[in-house]
């Protein structure tokens, strides 16, 4: 990979930026392409011909691939429509491994069945040679009583007290729903979304490429969690509100030696092969079938400070620490 690209965001044109990136040399790519829907971004004109859409699509996700390490994974997020054409372009060129379907509403769209989730497809540049680690999630509970919202009858002495291995549907991860925790731009992912994937398939140090960066969800995802970081975006303001938030992270995201992802002072995602070194970090019931009605908790709050709205143009971060109770 080209020094001169490593942890830094450049403004250009991703077809073209891509190309001079070297074969195999990146750990994990993620695209968050326009989804040819109109929407309003600053330099863009969302609203392509079907065809050239489709072309154009082809010609990066080609590059993706050919960058990508034999060891690596290849991430593309969009709605289910444009995802069929992009499987037909990949199995040519890489191992699918799953379509995950993360939950999340989406507009209406008229006589039909309301659209309910976007595709995260996931793909590995060779199979065999690939780099993965299993996810395990907090266990879901009832909003007010807190108790398992899933009945595992006489087989709750076999939970995980953390919580399950995530599948390919996720719905635990919720969009930014709250102004104050979004840039101006029309379609942000929240951070917590790209710490699973980059969790699940990078290790420290390894190279995350993002050819769609928008405001810097990717990027910042990797630097918190101690991962390199290449972000290209055709949009200067973007790649200004991206710097201007990535200077304020430091790559903090760890319980004991361990790289985990938080969201409002609660572990959201973290590696199975990392709780025999966490679990110590928790009060966790003895017996464990009692974690139907006893969340386990952390023994101490992490007391991160979350970044809200950028405000780029004064070069100035507004932080709020948040320390929302920990269920328990
Ligand atoms: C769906 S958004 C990505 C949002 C991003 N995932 C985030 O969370 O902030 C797509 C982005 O791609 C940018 N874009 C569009 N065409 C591009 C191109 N040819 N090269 C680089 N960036 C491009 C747009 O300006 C927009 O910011």
């Amino acid at each position: 990979m080209r020094e001169d690209y490593i942890n830094n965001i450049i403004q250009g044109d991703c077809l073209e930026l891509l190309k001079t990136v070297p074969d195999n040399s990146v750990d994990m790519t993620f695209a968050d392409p326009p989804f040819n829907l109109k929407k309003g971004y600053n330099s863009y004109k969302d609203k392509l011909a079907l065809q050239e859409y489709l072309d154009w699509c082809e010609q990066w996700i080609t590059e993706m691939v050919r960058i990508t390490k034999p060891t690596g994974s290849i991430y593309l997020h969009n709605i289910p429509k444009w995802l069929t054409y992009y499987t037909t372009f990949l199995n040519k060129q890489a191992d699918f491994k799953h379509w995950i379907s993360w939950d999340a509403p989406t507009a209406p769209m008229g006589k039909t069945l309301q659209p309910n989730h976007y595709g995260i497809l996931f793909y590995a540049k060779d199979n065999k040679q690939l780099k993965f680690y299993e996810i395990r999630y907090p266990h879901k509970r009832t909003r007010k009583a807190h108790i398992l919202a899933k009945d595992y009858g006489g087989k709750k002495a076999m939970l995980h007290p953390f919580g399950p291995l995530v599948s390919d549907v996720w719905t635990d991860i919720h969009r930014i729903k709250h102004n104050k925790y979004r840039d101006e731009h029309p379609c942000q992912l929240p951070i917590h979304l790209l710490e699973r994937i980059i969790l699940m398939s990078t290790d420290e140090g390894d190279i995350v490429l993002d050819p769609f960066n928008g405001t810097g969800t990717t990027a910042i995802a990797a630097k918190r969690l101690g991962r390199k970081y290449v972000g290209f975006e055709l949009d200067n303001e973007y790649v200004e509100i991206t710097k201007n938030k990535l200077e304020q992270e430091t790559p903090n995201s760890k319980l004991g030696h361990s790289w985990v992802s938080y969201y409002l002072d609660e572990i959201v995602s973290l590696r199975n092969e990392d709780w025999s070194d966490l679990k110590e970090y928790f009060y966790i019931p003895t017996k464990i079938e009692d974690i139907d009605h006893r969340p386990i908790c952390l023994k101490s709050k992490l007391g991160i400070s979350v970044p809200l709205k950028s405000n780029h143009k004064n070069g100035k971060e507004e932080h709020n620490t948040l320390f929302d109770p920990i269920i328990g």
